[in-house]
């Protein structure tokens, strides 16, 4: 494991989140419900929302069977409503496709509409623990301070070394605990602004924190 990814397992033992409605039970429908609901939402908005849906629509199957209004009007006031469409139309074609359940295949996966690279990666690493990396703005972040990588996350160039990275980083054993902990030090501890540096496990190695560049990375859109 690399050293980075012992100081964060280690970190989130201590300081993680380890009660988010979504991690108990653990299953492969509430986790991408999580995930979806995560995509633009912060996790304290989201938690009442992900409770009242899954009491409605307790499995993938009763999902895919509902009226598309039931489906909107429980992810009303979350906003971006084509994330619920998406989320709709996946549970119907996991019917048809996949035996009513969400595929463990990475490219089954992310061909699902509203599923893409990081997404599949968190569901797979969450719901299964297959070890497949992450790739979110919070990690973003992370991982462009830590490294040192300059250029706007948006530039293809730039987003190809941080999925090197993600990929190095991420470890075989517990990969569901390591998903969740650099979300969350993403979310915490590695703030957008003023990051909490005295409070990260990876500070002594990260190259943003040596050289006081924490608010100059990531480096913001050009123009
Ligand atoms: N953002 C996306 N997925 C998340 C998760 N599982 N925990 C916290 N923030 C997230």
């Amino acid at each position: 494991m690399t050293s980075f990814a012992t100081a964060l397992l280690d970190w989130f033992d201590r300081h993680g989140r380890h009660d988010l409605p979504w991690q108990h039970p653990r299953d492969a429908y509430r986790v991408w419900l999580s995930e979806i609901m995560l995509q633009q939402t912060q996790v304290a908005t989201v938690i009442p929302y992900f409770q009242r849906f899954i009491t409605q629509l307790p499995t993938l199957r009763d999902l895919a069977a509902a009226d598309e209004d039931i489906v909107l009007a429980l992810w009303s006031g979350l906003g971006y409503y084509r994330r619920a469409r998406f989320l709709h139309r996946a549970a119907q074609l996991c019917v048809e496709r996949h035996n009513g359940e969400l595929p463990r295949d990475f490219d089954a996966l992310s061909a699902l509409p509203g599923i893409g690279r990081s997404t599949a990666g968190a569901i797979l690493a969450q719901a299964y623990g297959l070890r497949f990396p992450i790739l979110d703005g919070n990690v973003k972040r992370v991982l462009t301070r830590y490294h040192g990588i300059a250029g706007h996350p948006g530039e293809r160039e730039v987003e190809k070394q941080l999925w090197l990275r993600a990929d190095e980083h991420t470890p075989a054993e517990r990969a569901a605990d390591y998903t969740q902990a650099i979300m969350d030090l993403g979310a915490t501890v590695c703030v957008r602004t003023r990051p909490l540096c005295n409070a990260c496990p990876m500070h002594e190695a990260c190259v943003a924190h040596r050289d006081h560049l924490t608010a100059q990375l990531p480096t913001p859109k050009p123009g």
